[in-house]
């Protein structure tokens, strides 16, 4: 390709990937495949390297890129970055309402409804259209300069999309614009994030916020790449003719910039109301965590006129959901003992509402988190709810105590079966050393039937406790020999439901190999690794039969996983149960997926412009492969990315075969 052809080539390309980001983010649409873009990608890349006088601050594939910074530079805010003032329900709200309209007792007031998002408030500063910095709020005069890692979130445009600006505004954008906006990490995002953490033994993130915060305060933005954060506008701070706050989301959108879909314009209080309750409703299914909605004053011209106080408008409020945290008194302290034996300590509280349910019990953990909060039985406590989980203790107020709290001691007994209780070392749980513990055996049975083991429909832990009171099973295996007539004479136990239950029962006998392995309810294995060691071994012959060597081969089975299974197989009791259920149920055993990589070693050098490093490594052992961290002589192939370490020149030396992205991608076929 000529030096010309190739500079128009990337203009074209640049502009073609820059258009799928703005469907993709901002109009939620896609046209082409993420594999489609990514192709496009590479090519952008590789002509780039050949013509580097042609890259420029906006290409795609200057997002990543650059050494690791050693502080941030301090940024000075134009235009100050405000908060916002809080309030909290209706009355408050027309509280609000009635305060300003004092100051413009002439003006029709209508507003601009938002979603408050629990992220961090981030500037973005364009000079021409291109991105040129972008900082953090700061103490809303001076924040620090976090370009790099703003330029790596793709719904932060590197260039607005100016030529949608002049066609319909017919003219041409100011030399500077600023847009405002949150940055945040979504509930599914966090999840992840905490699992690597978990996996690498790394400390977890509390939350959504405190993870995107914990990102953007990285000074390597490779590491913010794989943070997966995302960005919603919510203002614009530029003079476009705009007259209204709702115009200003209008123009960003234009302009190629991420704006939430579920602002809402609001002739009035009312609807500002409505719109509360609505988001109010939906909140739990949005995909990022949310305490609140903003609502502004729509006409600009008003909005500033109103002024500020403090250091918020006087035209804007935050209008919160009610706190999920709420004080109670714990009125004892019990224990629960867990499907593996694991004694779990429970607050027993006055009952309480948080978040509009009613809490009456909350989790202590282990004993470590009971001297950590140094709580006693009588103690005045704050629990919290945070979305579906399960309600927390956060603190105990310690100048509520009276002197009449009681101590409590952790037990060193069993309390269902008297055994001994035990701490493994490097464990923060105790266990209850009987495995025939009645109580574990009960949670084992609950476990068994749940929704992703057996799914046996009509019977929950209810039922279960009733057939166990009446002998009718001992293990899980009793389940698939119960009949009608074994259960009407079971107290409240109608003909009608016998029958349900009876053939959900019947329903239930066939199961798949991954659903068994989870529903037997060995240590450490969850439905993941299930599903892994039934593709991998294909029967439960081959699982049982197994070495812990083998077993680590598998996937997701790290050294506990593999011994713990390995153990469970060679208990005297487990083989019983599976040689009884094996008579009961049928097991749809797999195909082994054939592995095409099986037996290959793989070291990776240098960044893929595709996937991270880590997205690759699982990609290749998925495939059967292995990673090792540096060349050697057996190693098979040496993936090349950009800017490659020493890696890539031992591997040249010795010999092995190198491959760049584009081959890398082809083998993963
Ligand atoms: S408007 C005057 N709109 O909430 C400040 N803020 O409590 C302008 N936030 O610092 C804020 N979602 O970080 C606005 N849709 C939204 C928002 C939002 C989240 C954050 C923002 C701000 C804080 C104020």
């Amino acid at each position: 390709m000529l030096k010309q052809e190739a500079k128009q080539r990337i203009e074209k390309l640049k502009k073609e990937i820059n258009h799928h980001r703005y469907l993709y983010h901002v109009l939620d649409k896609q046209e082409i495949s993420e594999a489609a873009l990514d192709s496009l990608k590479h090519e952008l890349y590789k002509l780039e390297q050949q013509y580097p006088e042609f890259i420029t601050p906006d290409s795609p594939t200057q997002r990543v890129g650059g050494q690791p910074l050693k502080e941030f530079k301090k940024v000075e805010h134009k235009i100050r970055m405000l908060s916002l003032q809080d309030v909290f329900d209706e009355q408050e709200i027309e509280d609000w309402q009635k305060r300003i309209k004092k100051l413009i007792p002439n003006e029709k007031l209508d507003y601009y409804a938002e979603v408050k998002m629990d992220g961090l408030a981030v500037s973005l500063i364009y000079k021409k259209g291109i991105f040129f910095q972008g900082s953090t709020r700061g103490n809303g005069i001076i924040g620090e300069d976090i370009t790099q890692n703003l330029k790596v979130i793709e719904a932060i445009p590197l260039k607005l999309e100016t030529e949608n600006f002049f066609k319909e505004m017919k003219k041409n954008l100011p030399e500077e614009i600023e847009i405002r906006g949150e940055v945040f990490m979504s509930k599914k995002s966090f999840g992840e994030l905490n699992k690597i953490q978990k996996k690498n033994n790394q400390p977890l993130f509390a939350n959504p916020r405190n993870a995107a915060a914990g990102s953007l305060r990285q000074l390597d933005s490779k590491i913010v790449l794989s943070r997966k954060l995302d960005f919603y506008a919510y203002d614009l701070v530029a003079d476009l003719s705009q007259k209204t706050h709702q115009e200003s989301h209008q123009l960003a959108k234009l302009l190629g910039v991420k704006v939430n879909p579920e602002s809402r314009y609001c002739r009035d209080l009312t609807d500002v109301a409505e719109y509360y309750r609505y988001i109010g409703k939906i909140r739990q299914n949005l995909p990022y965590l949310t305490d609140g909605i903003v609502v502004n004053v729509n006409n600009i011209f008003l909005f500033k006129k109103l002024g500020i106080v403090g250091k918020a408008p006087r035209a804007a409020v935050a209008f919160k959901y009610p706190a999920e945290q709420a004080t109670t008194i714990v009125e004892d302290i019990i224990i629960q003992i867990g499907r593996t034996g694991a004694l779990t300590p429970v607050a027993i509280l006055e009952p309480v509402k948080v978040a509009g349910s009613t809490v009456s019990r909350a989790t202590l953990h282990n004993e470590d988190e009971i001297n950590r909060l140094g709580i006693k039985i009588g103690d005045s406590v704050i629990v919290q709810k945070a979305g579906d989980v399960i309600p927390d203790i956060v603190k105990v107020l310690l100048n509520l105590r009276t002197g009449k709290e009681k101590k409590f001691k952790f037990p060193s007994q069993c309390p269902v079966c008297g055994s001994a209780v035990i701490r493994k070392k490097g464990e923060v749980a105790h266990y209850c050393a009987n495995k025939n513990c009645f109580a574990q055996n009960k949670e084992n049975l609950y476990h068994f039937v749940s929704k992703s083991a057996f799914d046996i429909k009509h019977l929950g832990p209810k039922i279960i406790d009733k057939l166990l009171e009446n002998g009718l099973i001992e293990d899980a295996a009793d389940i698939f020999k119960l009949k009608r007539g074994d259960l009407e004479p079971i107290e409240r136990f109608a003909e009608k439901s016998a029958v349900n239950l009876i053939e959900a029962i019947n329903q239930s006998g066939k199961i798949s190999l991954a659903r068994l392995i989870y529903a037997l309810g060995i240590r450490h294995i969850g439905e993941e690794t299930a599903i892994d060691l039934a593709d991998y071994f294909g029967s439960l012959e081959k699982i049982k039969n197994a070495g812990e060597e083998e077993l680590k081969s598998v996937q997701s089975v790290g050294e506990v996983m593999a011994k713990s299974i390995y153990e469970w197989f060679r208990d005297k009791k487990n083989s019983r149960l599976l040689d009884k259920l094996s008579r009961e149920i049928e097991i749809e055993n797999i195909k082994v997926k054939k592995l095409k990589l099986k037996g290959k070693i793989f070291v990776l050098t240098g960044n893929l412009q595709s996937m991270t490093r880590e997205e690759a490594k699982n990609k290749i052992r998925d495939l059967g492969g292995e990673i090792s961290s540096s060349a050697g002589k057996n190693t098979d192939f040496a993936v090349a990315g950009a800017e490659p370490g020493s890696k890539y020149e031992k591997a040249e030396r010795l010999g092995v075969k190198i491959i760049g992205e584009k081959e890398f991608l082809d083998i993963l076929k």
